[in-house]
Parts: structure tokens; sequence; C-alpha cells
């Protein structure tokens, strides 16, 4: 067995109304002067004050900065830091969706460690720890309240670019599904499908082991069989729990065994076409199973069960290319774009696209096939339906 590291956070805190511990666990850190991040959507959809009244009850003192932008570039991380460095604050405390949890988990390193951002882009390119981070996801789906990575836009370039540290996992993560009933139906679909992406990804990296493997597992069973109600009835309560705790397994599976070609493939359609993550992911992955599939037949057999699938009497090889019909079956339900052609791509846009793609090696390398620029271009086209 390879040596391998397992990183989670020191504390999860999951269920219905464990985001009203929050007061108390902001106490134990020894919290006395919080930042709450968050943005906009955020506040008006009235979701600060499960936050805000547990602190309050606790007599923190918090201020809230909610100047988070979606897919956040680089200026937007710089002018929040200009604004709350000086002001001392012991505890961030990030609620809402994965451009919020990335922007408080970077915040927190950027106080303590004054260097260009640019600089920390990479794999383990921050000095120090940062301010302590309590982490509460409004959407289920990033899985950014348990993993190492954060993700910006490089608005020089218009490439999304990660940061990559231990020390952006937070203190303390907490997710109660509660906050997630009030998401509609399309980002209930395309944050759901990026969860599923990170199981599926995660479990058939090159990097996934029996830890990884047990918890992705269990995240793919979760959100395939709660994802459409979840959709299709947003009061469905089981079904909003099951996301959130598959979303949550799932970020703890891909912070350590990685995810692969679909996410790569992805980051050009979120820079450059505006595509939302999920979705870009979502469009994405039947093309990239169909391409990886035959580098490991046994495990795309296991989410095909994992799936709900009637697997008995198949091959290992019917079995696996049944997954990928079910992922099919599961983004048509769920009203994902079928083409690319959809989000406004082009087939002459394709071989900048995968030039790019090919760049990420980071994530290309956890991918269970290898993958040259010609291939990428071929799953593109794909895509594309060319
Ligand atoms: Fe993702």
């Amino acid at each position: 067995m390879t040596m391998s590291y397992f990183r989670t956070p020191p504390t999860l805190l999951t269920g219905r109304g464990s985001v009203g511990q929050i007061g108390k666990e902001a106490r134990k850190l020894g919290a006395t002067k919080v930042l709450i991040v968050t943005d906009k959507v955020i506040v008006q959809a009235g979701l600060l004050p499960y936050v805000s009244k547990p602190l309050e009850a606790e007599g923190i003192l918090y201020d809230v900065l909610d100047e988070v932008v979606p897919e956040p570039p680089f200026e937007n991380l710089e002018q929040m830091a200009e604004k709350i460095q000086d002001n001392h604050y012991d505890l961030f405390i990030g609620i809402g969706g994965g451009s919020v949890l990335d922007a408080a988990k970077v915040l927190s390193i950027m106080i303590t460690n004054p260097v260009n951002i640019r600089e920390l882009v990479g794999t383990d390119k921050v000095a120090h720890p940062g301010i302590p981070t309590i982490l509460v996801p409004t959407t289920a789906g990033t899985g950014s309240e348990v993993t190492c990575n954060a993700i910006f836009t490089d608005q020089r370039d218009m490439v999304k670019k990660g940061i990559v540290s231990p020390y952006l996992l937070p203190a303390v993560a907490i997710v109660d599904a509660e906050l997630t009933f009030t998401v509609p139906p399309s980002v209930t679909a395309a944050t759901g499908m990026d969860a599923l992406v990170h199981a599926i990804e995660s479990y058939t990296s090159v990097r996934a082991n029996q830890i990884t493997d047990g918890i992705a597992l269990q995240a793919i069973k979760l959100i395939s069989r709660s994802l459409r109600q979840a959709v299709f009835n947003p009061h469905d309560v089981k079904a909003r729990e099951e996301m959130a705790l598959g979303s949550l397994m799932a970020g703890m599976s891909f912070g350590n065994a990685g995810v692969g070609a679909v996410h790569a493939l992805a980051y050009p359609l979120g820079g450059k076409f505006k595509v939302p993550h999920g979705v870009a992911n979502a469009m994405l992955l039947v093309y990239v199973m169909k391409y990886n599939v035959v580098a490991h037949l046994p495990k795309f057999a296991e989410i095909a069960k994992a799936m709900g699938e009637r697997v008995e009497g198949m091959s290992v090889r019917e079995a696996a290319e049944r997954a990928i019909v079910a992922m099919g079956t599961l983004a048509r339900d769920l009203g994902i774009p079928t083409s690319l052609k959809d989000v406004g791509v082009t087939s002459a846009d394709l071989p900048a696209m995968a030039q790019e793609a090919s760049q990420i090696d980071r994530l290309l390398n956890n991918n269970p096939r290898w993958l040259t620029v010609k291939e990428i271009e071929q799953i593109y086209r794909d895509a594309l339906g060319e």
C-alpha cells in the first residue's frame, strides 16, 4: 500500500439544528471578535441569523463582510483583505456556497501571509497557518468545507487557478441541511452533480485508497438516490439531508484522493464561457467516463451498483458501461444541457480549450487513463456532438 495522508477538519458537526451550535464552537476556539464572510445572496435569503444569533447568545462580537462575488477573481479577495487586515479578527466564519467558503479560507491565510495572492497559487505555497475558520455550506455540492483547495478566476488570462494547502482546512465544518432548503432547483441540480462528480472522480483517481473509496461509494449512493427528489421537490427534507451528507463525504474523498479529467476539462468552460462549475462538470462527465471506463472496469461496475443499477448477471464490462448510461439519464432528468453548443462553444474554440485543459497536470495526473491534448480535444468534440 502506498503511503498517503488523510486530512479532514478536526471537527465535523452535522445534522438538523447543528448550525445553532456555532456560538459554542466559536467560544471553544477562544473567539472574541469574529468576521462573518458571505455574499449578498445569503444576506437576502435571510440566512445570516442562523450564524449571528448563536454568536450573540454567547456574547461574541462580529462584523459581516458580504462582498464575495461568484467564482471570485483575485481582485475581489485583494480588496476584501485590504479592508479587514487591521481589524484583528480572531475567527472567520464562512457561510455560503463554494465561492464564499473558498474566499473565507483564503482570506484567513492572506492575513497571516502578507504576499501577493498570486504567489500562493499552486500546491503548498502557503508558509503560515491562517486565522482559524468555521465553514458552513448553504449548498450541497462543492465540499469546500472539508478540502484543502480554493479556486479563483485570474482575470488577466481568464483562467481558473487553485490554491492548495492544509492550512485551508477549517477548525470546524458545520453541515446543516436546513440551510439548503431555499436553494432553487437549477442550483440544487448543478451543485448536486458537482458533488457526484467529486465522488466518482475521487473513487476512480489513481490516488484513491481504501479510506477514500469507502467514503466515495457511500457519497455516490446518497447523492444518486436523492438528487432527483431534492431538485423536483425542494421541500423533501430527507433528500436534502442525504444531499448535504453526500456532498460532505464527496468533499472528504476528493479532498484526499483528488479529482481528474472532468474538472480539468471543465475549467476552460468556467473561465471563458462562464458556465457554472457544476453544470460544466455535469456536461462533461458522461464523455470523460466513456473515455475512462476501460482503464478501471471493476470500479465503474461498483459505481453502477452504488447508483442502484441492476447489474446481477452482467459481465464486469456490461456493469461498468451501465454506470455511464445511468449518469446520462440522471443528467437528462435534471435538464443539464447535453451539448457544449448549448453554452456557446463552437468547434473553432476546441483547440485552445484543449490546450488550456492539458496544462492542468494537478488534476490530469489523478485521472485513471492518461490523456494528451489530442484526447482532450476529442472528448470536447464528443461533448459538442461532432
Ligand atoms: Fe467541483
